[in-house]
């Protein structure tokens, strides 16, 4: 007994070390190319929905790249959790880093045609887990092409577009606030004009900065990303939303000015002092030698930085998250993925030189100020053969686990099926639920609850995740034994009160009629700028 007990357990070994092997040998490929989030949460860097070279919806795809540990951007070793993701397919949400510990990816709106989207979603890293929750308060509009900026807990997600057939471009500034899960409104008063896809940052002053985007739905840019239809907004001013004072106010900017531009990126500088945009649509550049610029916050002057390094090929649509002494850019519409990168690093740490490298040091230099933090742990600079080693062991523990799991199941079967009257109903509004786990793992979203008495009601939608093995996303455990007490359930019709003016997937005749229009428009479109020789690309396609 105790022989083939043995010849099972260097079996299994085997089979470990081939997953293992597999799952390092085999790097995820994303297909995502721009309109997607990415959010910067526990030194991950999460990327989440958009669309691919096609300009189709990525679908499910969810991944992240650990920049715990040094890389080089030639040889991304990307993380799949694309099984774990509940989301419908979506584009040009907002996204940020919010919640209790300041530890969950908050998403907001996006453009969808999968009328059963929520307004908002949480995923906790901790347990790998999608959340839809109850948010007190008005429950607004869905709005896109708008960035999330959080402060103290606060998500300020002002103006974007709606998603409606004709897309309008909302004046509000709308506050989720995700500790407390409640939506509020901000001050309009001498609020710019709405717009979407503007650069936007919060500065050290408790201010956000927005600046250009756009407000005219018919831009198109060519193969350089000119913008040569419709207009772009003006960079001369930039606006402050002064947060403590709930106001606005507006500065005239000087110095070179960038062209008129949108879809472009946005971060502070490490010092605090400065804002740096990458990229973008732009009008009659002014300055062709660049898509870098800099503006000085105590003046107000917008300068060229000195770069050095190999610059990369503009792009549009992209995202910027300031991670450690880098700009990190993510995809974005505009370069060749054979040839380049789908990260670019600017190294920020010298204010008077930026550097374009393609090897991240996740060590933070002492000489700028943390504005940012990597807590660069040591302890996840993992060697292989650690990991590996810590798999197995893992491995073990697991299977224990499982076993445990399944008498306790046994055991506790009974009381289960009791009690879940309300997740049931609300799991059974989600799309594709093979598998998942004991609901335990979001015990700290429920105890997120917001304050709001009468509220029976205000219980957030856990929406179940499935087992996964952390040290290879791909895999999906599937245990009856943990799952048996939830039957799929087919969707019933439910009522929500969050599909204003969503773009529905049943289309009336009047919609059909619209979509004909949009495409005859199209065509005619694309024939006039082939006529011109001139293609335009439609940044809402
Ligand atoms: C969470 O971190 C972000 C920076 O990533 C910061 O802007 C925000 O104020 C923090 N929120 C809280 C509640 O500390
Ligand atoms: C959440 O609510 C509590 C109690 O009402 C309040 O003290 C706290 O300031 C709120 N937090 C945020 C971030 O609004
Ligand atoms: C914003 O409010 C603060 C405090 O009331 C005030 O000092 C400041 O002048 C206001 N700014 C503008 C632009 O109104
Ligand atoms: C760091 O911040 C302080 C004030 O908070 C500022 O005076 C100083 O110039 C900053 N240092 C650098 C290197 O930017
Ligand atoms: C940064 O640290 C190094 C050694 O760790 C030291 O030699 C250097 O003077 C420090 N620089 C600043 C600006 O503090
Ligand atoms: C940056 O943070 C580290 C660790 O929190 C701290 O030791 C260091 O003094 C900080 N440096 C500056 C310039 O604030």
């Amino acid at each position: 007994m105790s022989k083939s007990f043995l010849g099972c357990f260097i079996l299994w070994i085997l089979f470990q070390l081939l997953i293992e092997v597999n799952c390092q040998m085999t790097p995820f490929k994303p297909n995502v190319l721009y309109k997607h989030t990415a959010t910067f949460v526990d030194n991950k860097l999460y990327i989440l929905g958009g669309k691919d070279i096609n300009e189709n919806y990525v679908g499910k795809e969810f991944f992240y790249l650990d920049v715990s540990v040094p890389f080089n951007t030639q040889n991304l070793l990307w993380q799949d959790l694309s099984n774990i993701n509940m989301l419908p397919p979506h584009s040009s949400a907002a996204s940020v880093k919010g919640g209790v510990n300041n530890d969950t990816l908050f998403l907001y709106g996006g453009i969808t045609n999968d009328q059963t989207m929520a307004l908002v979603y949480t995923f906790d890293p901790q347990s790998n887990s999608w959340a839809i929750p109850k948010i007190a308060g008005v429950n607004p509009f869905r709005k896109a092409r708008l960035t999330g900026v959080n402060h103290d807990g606060k998500m300020y997600l002002w103006s974007g577009t709606t998603i409606l057939d004709n897309y309008v471009f909302v004046n509000d500034m709308l506050i989720l606030d995700t500790i407390n899960l409640s939506w509020g409104k901000g001050s309009l008063v001498n609020a710019p004009t709405p717009r979407g896809h503007y650069g936007a940052a919060l500065l050290p002053n408790n201010n956000i900065i927005y600046i250009g985007g756009y407000d005219d739905i018919t831009v198109g840019f060519n193969d350089n990303l000119y913008i040569n239809k419709g207009n772009a907004l003006t960079l001369i001013e930039v606006y402050m939303y002064d947060i403590m004072n709930d106001n606005w106010s507006t500065k005239m900017t000087t110095g070179n000015i960038p062209s008129n531009r949108a879809d472009f990126s946005t971060v502070l500088g490490l010092d605090g002092q400065r804002i740096i945009i990458f990229g973008g649509g732009f009008i009659n550049p002014g300055y062709l030698d660049t898509t870098l610029y800099e503006l000085d916050l105590i003046n107000f002057v917008w300068t060229i930085p000195k770069v050095t390094g190999k610059i990369p090929t503009p792009r549009i649509l992209h995202k910027a998250n300031v991670i450690g002494k880098y700009m990190v850019i993510s995809f974005g519409y505009g370069y060749d993925q054979s040839i380049e990168s789908d990260i670019l690093l600017l190294d920020i740490s010298n204010n008077e030189e930026y550097v374009w490298t393609t090897t991240f040091d996740p060590t933070i230099p002492n000489n700028t100020n943390n504005t940012t933090s990597t807590s660069s742990s040591s302890s996840n600079s993992s060697n292989n053969t650690g990991a590996i080693v810590g798999s197995l062991f893992g491995g073990i523990l697991f299977s224990f686990g499982v076993y445990l799991l399944y008498k306790w199941n046994k055991n506790k079967k009974k009381q289960k099926d009791e009690g879940y009257g309300q997740e049931e109903r609300t799991i059974s509004t989600t799309k594709n639920i093979h598998n998942y786990v004991n609901n335990n793992y979001n015990n700290h979203e429920i105890t997120q609850v917001p304050i709001n008495g009468n509220s029976t009601n205000n219980k957030p939608i856990i929406i179940p995740t499935p087992v996964i093995n952390k040290n290879c996303g791909q895999e999906i455990i599937h245990d009856e034994n943990t799952t048996n007490h939830e039957p799929i359930i087919p969707a019933p019709e439910v009522n929500r009160n969050y599909n204003h003016g969503e773009v529905t997937s049943t289309l009336d005749n009047d919609k059909l009629q619209i979509f004909k229009d949009e495409i005859l428009q199209a065509v005619d479109q694309k024939l006039k700028n082939f006529n011109n020789s001139n293609i335009t690309r439609n940044d809402e396609s």
